[in-house]
């Protein structure tokens, strides 16, 4: 992983990903480790965040590094009406490492293709979003013992939920059962569902979300991702189609966990958060060790 960058989960092996989970829990137990001394990070955000943006930034310091960027691109020189092209060069000269969110798919792909820097993608539009999905397994491996064999529910986006796409990718190599829950309009692509067979991965697809999570050990709960639809009245017809309830977790499997990326709107009533089936807040929190493992790994200092 040496100087490599993550644009696309695929970007990284099994063991790769493995690996990385396997630093991630050695950061847990020691969070604070000062091997990031006299390195520059440079987060450059074009869309917004919480999670991603700020878990890096925490990741960073708690490794004694520094951290340099932008969390919105009006306060930049794109304003001006310089070129992905130019900062992606210019920044390069400041920071070891380059963390990307950019609403344009394939955009992290070109700031790897032209930069001297590693390029880590923190978000490309409805593609893809393989720092999330590493510390989703993490998060998955950490509740359930284990990858292997997970019946896992996805709920809600998965038309542009790019979370929801790194992860189908990545768990693919663990035999997963998925069991997708979506309207018609936020249907899984084709391209995806293509994938899974070709692996010959067990799915299947549904629009009711309280009668099929009973057998889950995973339900993954996604936004309904506003900022992608170019017509409002079509997000507006679809926006609340899936709410958790406390009521629909009774008759659930005792492992089962509701995961989500965050952040959330309407998808999981609060009700939820007290449950013992609630993990959201805890993956957030899981975020900030994986992706001290990612940088020390790319770095070479693990
Ligand atoms: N999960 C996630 O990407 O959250 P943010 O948009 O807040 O970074």
């Amino acid at each position: 992983m040496l100087n490599r960058s993550l644009i696309s989960i695929s970007d990284f092996s099994k063991e790769e990903y493995l690996e990385i989970l396997r630093i991630a829990s050695e950061f847990e137990n020691k969070p604070v480790q000062n091997i990031l001394e006299g390195k520059v990070i440079a987060t450059l955000f074009f869309e917004p965040s919480t999670r991603t943006r700020l878990s890096f930034e925490s990741a960073v310091n708690r490794m004694g590094g520094k951290v340099i960027g932008f969390s919105d691109a009006s306060s930049s020189s794109v304003q001006k009406g310089e070129t992905l092209k130019d900062t992606i060069l210019t920044v390069s000269n400041y920071a070891d490492l380059i963390v990307m969110r950019h609403p344009l798919e394939g955009s992290s792909r070109y700031a790897a293709e032209i930069a001297p820097v590693p390029v880590v993608n923190a978000g490309d539009g409805a593609n893809q979003h393989p720092t999330q999905c590493l510390l989703d397994l993490y998060s998955i491996q950490k509740t359930q013992g284990t990858l292997e064999n997970l019946k896992i529910s996805i709920v809600g986006d998965l038309k542009y939920g790019r979370t929801v796409h790194s992860l189908l990718q990545a768990m693919s190599g663990f035999n997963p059962t998925f069991n997708f829950i979506a309207p018609e309009e936020l249907r899984m692509p084709q391209e995806y569902l293509k994938f899974l067979d070709s692996k010959g991965i067990k799915y299947e697809e549904h629009t009711n979300l309280a009668k099929n999570i009973k057998d889950s050990d995973i339900v993954y709960m996604t936004r309904v991702q506003r900022e992608r639809f170019a017509d409002t009245l079509e997000y507006e017809k679809v926006k609340n189609v899936y709410i958790l309830n406390k009521r629909m977790l009774a008759g659930t499997k005792e492992n089962m966990k509701v995961l989500h990326p965050l952040p959330r709107v309407n998808e999981i009533s609060t009700d939820v958060d007290d449950t013992p089936q609630a993990y959201y807040f805890q993956q957030a929190q899981n975020g900030v060790y994986t992706r001290q493992a990612i940088i020390s790994k790319i770095l070479g200092l693990k």
